[in-house]
């Protein structure tokens, strides 16, 4: 295979990359750049960021790493420190955690519940990946009696508890405070952004088929099906955006109150931005980002939109259309290194006010319209189950040789993704494994159970 360097390469960055606690392997450091990382914290363990290096395990049958990082984010989740005088919930996870050797040379685990991150971002989708994996891990290895352990089945119901409980919601959709998901700076995501409620829904589904209906979980269990069947029917509804629906928005009446109002959250039809003028031809839409009152994020936030696809939160319909928007808008959505994590960009007094004038988020960069190779696994997820396996092949043409290349640089710059990222690492595994997690979906029928698994 002519790619054959680039993958060995992958796998080598992903073997470098373990951390263990008491010589056993727990988990993947987010970069390896020993001298020049971005940031000190580049060289912890996210949560997120080992999704698709478990993947890899998995494939591999290394089942053991994968059973020990989520036994060690659960214990972790026991562990909060109290942040300013402030004492949070149970069943809130870490963003990521690192080794530390005390003076008596024993190891230590250190945990970030956003009290070390910069701007003290709450992890919120920590719990959610958590608890994803442990249902992608069960798939996979049969291993149900981890899933089953008292510790385990305490552990769903804490966080279920948390994120389950009512708070100032007006609709079935989670709310949350600004970066509190893959995007951890400012960046206007405030309020209900789809790709929380995507990993809310993708959540849900793996709490209802792993709870043991016992009565214990009984009361919370049928709360969690309530749920995910609500959030379901609203998302679908009310975050998709066609030419119809634009349509609807654009002839909008506003200030209507009461029961029978159809413009519900009271959207003024001159929020409609420019650049979706035209934009989007029959036969194709997307979930906007976020939607709230008197609010529609208009911006395409690709990892939401995937894993609704992913987890079957659109339904069959929508994700042809989702693709089917990709195919169209090749050229600005995956340009010539995959893909757009935002489209558009936020610019001028707009990029101020939103990300409180944030220079890693300027224009085009990073988390305001960067693009992310570490997306390309999920868009090949999706794309192979919407049936357009040709966009799931196209993807990876030149990114393989491309991002080996540039030492699988963590995002790229440029309304097309021309440029390495001003501030991105190097040896960023997420880039790695996420090739060769989208390789193995492409090329190996023998992956089945690993597609099953994203399979909810
Ligand atoms: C950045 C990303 C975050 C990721 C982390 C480690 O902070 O925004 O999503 O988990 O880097 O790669």
């Amino acid at each position: 295979m002519s790619n054959h360097k680039a993958f060995d390469s992958a796998y080598k960055l992903l073997n470098r990359s373990i951390i263990r606690y008491k010589d056993q392997p727990v988990g993947t450091v987010a970069a390896l750049q020993s001298e020049s990382l971005v940031a000190v914290n580049y060289a912890e363990c996210f949560v997120r960021d080992f999704v698709p290096s478990a993947f890899v395990f998995l494939m591999q049958g290394k089942i053991e790493i994968v059973r020990n990082f989520l036994q060690t984010v659960l214990s972790l989740s026991a562990q909060q420190p109290v942040m300013k005088g402030h004492e949070r919930a149970m069943g809130l996870m870490p963003a990521s955690f690192k080794i530390v050797k005390d003076i008596d040379n024993k190891d230590r685990i250190v945990a970030d519940f956003g009290e070390r991150a910069i701007g003290r971002v709450a992890p919120v989708d920590s719990a959610m990946w958590w608890m994803i994996l442990l249902r992608i891990y069960v798939v996979n290895t049969g291993d149900l009696a981890l899933a089953q352990s008292p510790a385990f089945q305490q552990g769903m119901r804490q966080v279920l508890q948390l994120y389950l409980k009512e708070s100032f919601e007006t609709s079935p959709a989670m709310l949350v405070p600004d970066g509190s998901f893959m995007i951890d700076r400012r960046m206007g995501v405030a309020g209900h952004p789809l790709e929380i409620q995507s990993l809310f829904y993708g959540m849900l589904l793996a709490a209802s088929e792993l709870l043991i209906a016992n009565d214990e979980n009984e009361s919370i269990l049928a709360t969690a099906k309530h749920r995910m069947q609500t959030l379901r029917s609203y998302v679908r509804i009310y975050y998709w955006l066609d030419v119809r629906r634009l349509n609807e928005i654009h002839r909008f009446g506003a200030e209507e109150f009461g029961p029978d109002a159809k413009n519900l959250f009271n959207i003024y039809p001159e929020t409609i931005p420019d650049w979706i003028d035209g934009w989007l031809p029959n036969d194709v839409g997307y979930f906007i980002g976020n939607l709230g009152p008197g609010k529609m994020d208009f911006r395409l936030f690709s990892s939401g939109n995937l894993l609704a696809v992913l987890f079957g939160l659109a339904t069959e319909e929508q994700a042809t259309q989702i693709l089917q928007l990709y195919d169209i808008h090749w050229d600005n959505l995956i340009g010539n290194m995959p893909l757009k994590l935002v489209y558009p960009a936020l610019s001028g007094k707009e990029w101020s006010i939103l990300t409180g004038s944030d220079p890693k988020n300027v224009a085009w960069s990073y988390h305001n319209g960067g693009n992310w190779p570490m997306l390309i696994w999920m868009f090949v997820g999706a794309a192979i189950r919407a049936g357009r396996d040709d966009l799931a092949r196209k993807v990876m043409d030149n990114a393989v040789h491309r991002l080996h290349q540039d030492e699988w640089a963590e995002y790229y710059d440029g309304k097309q993704g021309d440029l390495i990222g001003r501030r991105a690492n190097l040896n960023q595994t997420w880039s790695a494994t996420s090739i060769i997690v989208a390789n193995e979906l492409i090329e190996n029928p023998n992956s089945v159970a690993l597609f099953e698994s994203l399979n909810f």
